[in-house]
């Protein structure tokens, strides 16, 4: 049998699914059901009921979020999410305050406890104040601001006022500190048996809602070959390049975060001129922002564009505010992390 498994799985592998999706997707197969003797009810039927995502019949939920639900309800084959019977690993079903179900599995605070629902979990501060810049005084201040200054030099000769592809090259960018940073301090931890004081939750939540403005953006753009080869030449410079920086001097490799984040916001109130003046289509927003910004069902691609500045803003602050306790000789963990914002 475990011969069976190994051979679907490789080939849903050539097919190029997921590797989750293609384990899983060998373990639902018929001559895999539950053995006699297995606890549960119908395992499989039982399963499929808690995994599903389908949308309910009183309701019509935007395409992509139709989407994300029906795939659940595939065969392996045609792309379906696979429903793992052995190992018990299931979520419960959830609804919408609206009732519909909840299609994503990328993002929510709990599946097992569920004491806030998704849309209790995360809101945009869009309050916050766009302008705050850090002005660079230190020799590691100016390197780190000239660094990202440099960097905006080709990004603006290669994309121009094409905000969307853009924001998608930022993003696959802006994911990484966030994970590089959290990484190292959990090493740490690890290492000098000591408490991170959140630092490591904030910072994983930070890259976490990076990788979300990218999977909206991605719902906007569709990059095309040369620029998915351009975002694996960067993401290899640049994550090695910063764990390098955060190794060396992580005061350096937060204010460089600042800065870029600083940079971001700019871009992205460029990107809303050019949907104020028209240049850019105001389209429908995707539905997958809808639920994780918790936006009106009849938002748009501006109120997407201006909860993703608010968050940029905020990064901007918590790295700068993170490079400024190093510049006390201090440790993270001896100030409070913003955990919770996202
Ligand atoms: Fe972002
Ligand atoms: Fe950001």
């Amino acid at each position: 049998m475990n011969h069976l498994i190994a051979r679907s799985v490789m080939r849903r592998a050539v097919a190029g699914a997921s590797p989750l999706c293609y384990a899983a997707a060998a373990l639902r197969t018929p001559m895999l059901s539950p053995a006699p003797g297995v606890q549960g009810e119908g395992l499989s039927a039982a399963l499929q009921r808690m995994m599903s995502s389908a949308a309910e019949p009183t309701s019509s939920p935007p395409p992509s979020a139709a989407k994300a639900a029906k795939s659940s309800e595939l065969p392996p084959e045609k792309g379906g999410a696979l429903v793992s019977s052995y190992w018990g690993i299931s979520r419960p079903k959830i609804t919408r305050e609206d009732g519909t179900e909840w299609p994503w599995n990328c993002f929510m605070v709990s599946e097992i406890v569920p004491i806030l629902q998704p849309w209790e979990t995360y809101a945009a501060d869009v309050s916050i104040d766009l302008h705050k810049h850090h002005v660079p005084k230190t020799f590691i201040d100016k390197l780190a601001f000239r660094t990202v200054k440099l960097l905006r030099i080709p990004t603006d000769f290669f994309f121009k006022r094409q905000y969307g592809c853009r924001a998608m090259m930022l993003e696959t960018v802006a994911a990484v500190p966030g994970m590089v940073g959290g990484m190292l301090l959990h090493l740490r931890s690890l290492r000098k048996f000591q408490q991170s004081g959140g630092w490591i939750k904030a910072l994983l939540e930070e890259a976490e809602n990076e990788r979300m403005h990218l999977m909206t953006m991605v719902e906007l753009v569709k990059p095309k070959w040369y620029e998915r080869l351009l975002v694996l030449t960067v993401q290899v410079v640049f994550f090695n390049g910063f764990f390098v920086i955060y190794l060396l001097s992580p005061k350096m490799a937060h204010r460089v975060v600042g800065y870029l984040e600083e940079e971001a916001v700019h871009s992205y109130t460029e990107y809303l001129k050019d949907i104020d003046s028209g240049a850019i289509e105001n389209i429908a927003a995707p539905a997958i922002a809808i639920d994780y910004w918790r936006l009106p069902k009849t938002a748009t691609l501006k109120d997407v564009i201006t909860v993703i500045r608010a968050d940029e803003a905020h990064h901007r602050d918590v790295n700068h505010f993170a490079s400024d306790i190093h510049y006390q000789g201090k440790e993270l963990r001896e100030a409070p992390a913003p955990v919770g914002y996202h």
